[in-house]
């Protein structure tokens, strides 16, 4: 029962803070992601009662399963976290050993455990034993180039339980530049009997087969690639049904931003909906040349009803440029 949700899985979405909320969840959902994660939760946050904290955990209908992604140091309050996002309904819940983040290391969490084993397995033993749901982490190659330690933290990984690990493989020093190591996957691939969640770069249907056939994993876990292309997780069960792939026609990508922004003032209220929306439009529209100037507008818009106006406005304007439904911008 443990692993049945990771059998049969292709894709997933990334835990993105501050992205990765119930209405992007729900849009990539749609598109055939099959599970999805929150961003980072504070286990203390959690345990203290923070209300910020718990919101991370809000969802919309129709999302697909949940990870709950927790953070910290402690290994008793990583177990009370946890039981408190399975009380809140998480599917799974997901440990964060990979955050590079000044304000997260500070504390002692993310990647800075992969320098402390020890405590690793202490935050997944203790996890494990809170709640009754698969328990899975997310790692990163290592601390720097000379401590590349995920083999070994993968293996602690799965001895106490992890029912599946993603790396991230970047060490900590690289933070998100330069291109991820997809060699460290295959070698971690080779090392469990766990899934393996292979993550990092993986931008195109291209860079999915290139990934799948170089380290063998069975799921891709997809971050900054499926913002403003939701569409990317269609297109990899299309390929794996042996389906032609569908275009993204401009309709398609304007009706995305309406619903998105739909899904936003749904969960977040208007205001909120509104402002938090801003950051998805340099994505949605990264390849229309044409329109870009609208960014400008967009990310000032005050209402729900100015963005709706201004993506009419879009709308019409490629058309008058001649750009037919089916065609894609890219
Ligand atoms: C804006 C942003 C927020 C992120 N937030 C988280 C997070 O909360 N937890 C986490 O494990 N990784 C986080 N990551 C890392 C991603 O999950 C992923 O590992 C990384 O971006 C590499 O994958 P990609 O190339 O598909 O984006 C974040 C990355 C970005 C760009």
């Amino acid at each position: 029962m443990k692993r049945d949700l990771f059998s049969g899985s292709l894709a997933c979405l990334a835990p993105l803070a501050g992205y990765s909320d119930a209405p992007l969840r729900l849009i990539a959902a749609e598109c055939g992601a099959d599970f999805a994660f929150t961003g980072l939760v504070s286990a203390d946050g959690l345990v203290r009662g923070g209300a910020g904290s718990a919101a991370l955990m809000g969802r919309l209908a129709g999302e697909a399963p949940l990870g709950v992604q927790i953070f910290g140091a402690a290994p008793d309050h990583l177990g009370r976290a946890a039981a408190i996002a399975a009380g809140s309904g998480a599917d799974f819940i997901d440990l964060n050993f990979g955050c590079p983040v000044k304000k997260v290391i500070r504390r002692n969490g993310g990647v800075s455990i992969m320098r402390d084993l020890d405590l690793m397995e202490r935050i997944v033993r203790a996890v494990v034993a809170s709640v009754d749901l698969p328990v899975t982490a997310k790692i990163r190659s290592g601390w720097s180039d000379e401590e590349r330690n995920f083999i070994e933290a993968g293996r602690l990984l799965e001895s106490c339980g992890a029912a599946a690990v993603t790396l991230h493989p970047r060490p900590r020093s690289q933070g998100f530049s330069g291109s991820a190591h997809w060699e460290d996957i295959a070698a971690l691939r080779a090392e469990l009997a766990i899934p393996v969640i292979a993550n990092g770069d993986i931008r195109t249907l291209a860079d999915h087969a290139e990934v799948t056939r170089l380290t063998g994993c069975a799921i891709a876990m997809i971050g900054r690639g499926a913002l403003g292309n939701p569409w990317i997780f269609r297109e990899i069960k299309d390929a794996a049904r042996g389906r032609p792939p569908r275009e993204t026609g401009i309709d398609e990508r304007l009706d995305t931003i309406e619903r998105h922004l739909a899904l936003m003032v749904d969960f977040f209220g208007e205001d909120r909906g509104v402002r938090e929306m801003r950051k998805f439009y340099r994505w949605y529209l990264r390849s229309f040349d044409d329109i870009r100037k609208y960014r400008a507008a967009l990310v000032i818009a005050p209402r729900a009803r100015d963005v709706a106006a201004l993506v009419a406005a879009m709308r019409e304007e490629l058309r008058g440029n001649g750009r037919s439904e089916a065609q894609e911008a890219s």
